[in-house]
């Protein structure tokens, strides 16, 4: 079904705003969650709701916490978030590193104490708005089994890079896990089975069946199930690559921020996710007119490749774009069990559900 997009927006900014969070915050909260499933990006939009729902239900999420910088130097940030919504520290972290890059040509930012952020390319993109090159990336509750592991132990880091160009920013997000934990749960609630292999049961039994039994267990760390690292479970499929950039995220997110890593973050603790957040003034390295235009070049050229049959070469970001266009102007695509979620939430809220 096909749903317009203004109108649920304004529906998440009303449940946002019952729920107790200012209205500036509400708004900035739908945005966020618009903006990612105008872009197609299902399994991070009104997908992740009931999971915000869950959080901020038990007192996982403060609702009025301020981020606060606890160290600082002029390229540099600590930002605590005090466990509130991941959404307002991951703005207000990225915005930091804006500045720091427009005054000193770099801000890194790192972020403890803080929860699920949504998805990583929309803090990216904040600063390729800004003519900046951004990347962020955050840990998550357990996801991805080491390689040649049984359990979960590092989240499903997600790495997002975006720099301007034209006609759209590249961008490049990525969980480092085969797929993220969303992606799973989008094709459970379609009732499809995973087309690869996604997930993993005892360290070598992939298991494709939406409906398996295994399946209960792939968000608790002690349960021998877990997602393949980018690249598959095994050495010869690169599995080992996955993992490893998994564990750059972990060091600029809970290492860099003293903050939780993966493995201390679970659905029932109260340990915050940590982030990162980089923006980079492509001017600290001259003639940055050029280097964009060189840039733009070079993506036509990719995208002219040769192809085989039916197919395209895209560049990173293409599809989004080619969804936001669709979205804006068809609605955006939500199935009927996310769907009946938010009218959960919305009784229970006691929110109008709109009409469309
Ligand atoms: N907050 C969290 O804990 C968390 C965890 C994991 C993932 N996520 C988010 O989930 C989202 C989805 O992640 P994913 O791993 O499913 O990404 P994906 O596989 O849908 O896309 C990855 C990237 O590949 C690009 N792409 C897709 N097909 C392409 C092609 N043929 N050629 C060139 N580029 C192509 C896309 O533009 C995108 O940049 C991301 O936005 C990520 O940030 C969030």
């Amino acid at each position: 079904m096909r749903y317009d997009s203004q109108t649920v927006h304004d529906w998440v900014q009303q449940l946002y705003e019952a729920y107790g969070f200012e209205a500036g915050d509400a708004q900035a909260v739908a945005n966020m969650i618009t903006y990612t499933d105008l872009h197609g990006i299902a399994s991070h939009g009104v997908q992740r709701l009931s999971m915000y729902d869950r959080f901020i239900q038990a007192g996982k999420i403060d609702l009025h916490a301020q981020p606060e910088i606890v160290f600082e130097t002029p390229v540099s940030a600590v930002v605590d978030g005090h466990l509130g919504m991941g959404q307002l520290i991951g703005t207000f972290a990225m915005n930091t590193a804006i500045q720091k890059a427009k005054t000193s040509g770099v801000g890194i930012v790192s972020v403890r104490n803080s929860n699920h952020y949504g998805i990583a390319g929309y803090y990216a993109n904040l600063a390729a708005d800004a003519g900046l090159i951004g990347f962020s990336s955050t840990n998550s509750n357990p996801g991805l089994i080491p390689t040649n592991g049984i359990h979960s132990f590092l989240g499903t880091d997600p790495i997002a890079f975006a720099m301007p160009a034209k006609p759209h920013h590249f961008w490049l997000d990525f969980a480092t896990t085969t797929v993220p934990q969303g992606k799973v749960e989008v094709y459970r609630k379609l009732e499809k089975d995973f087309p690869a292999d996604w997930v993993l049961a005892d360290g070598t039994r992939p298991i494709h069946d939406h409906n398996a039994p295994e399946l209960a267990g792939i968000r608790q760390q002690s349960a021998p199930v877990g997602l393949t690292p980018l690249g598959g479970f095994t050495e010869a499929t690169g599995s080992h690559k996955g993992y490893g950039l998994a564990m750059i995220v972990e060091i600029f997110t809970g290492l860099f921020s003293g903050g939780a890593l993966s493995p201390e973050i679970s659905d029932g603790q109260h340990a915050g996710t940590s982030h990162s957040f980089i923006a980079i003034d492509p001017a600290i390295f001259g003639d940055s007119r050029t280097m964009f235009s060189r840039f733009d070049d070079f993506l036509q050229q990719l995208r002219a490749q040769p192809a085989v049959a039916g197919k395209q070469v895209y560049v990173h970001g293409d599809k989004e774009a080619a969804a936001y266009a669709d979205r804006k102007a068809n609605g955006l695509v939500i199935d009927d069990k996310t769907f009946a979620e938010l009218v959960k939430i919305s009784q229970r809220l006691q929110v109008d559900v709109p009409e469309f």
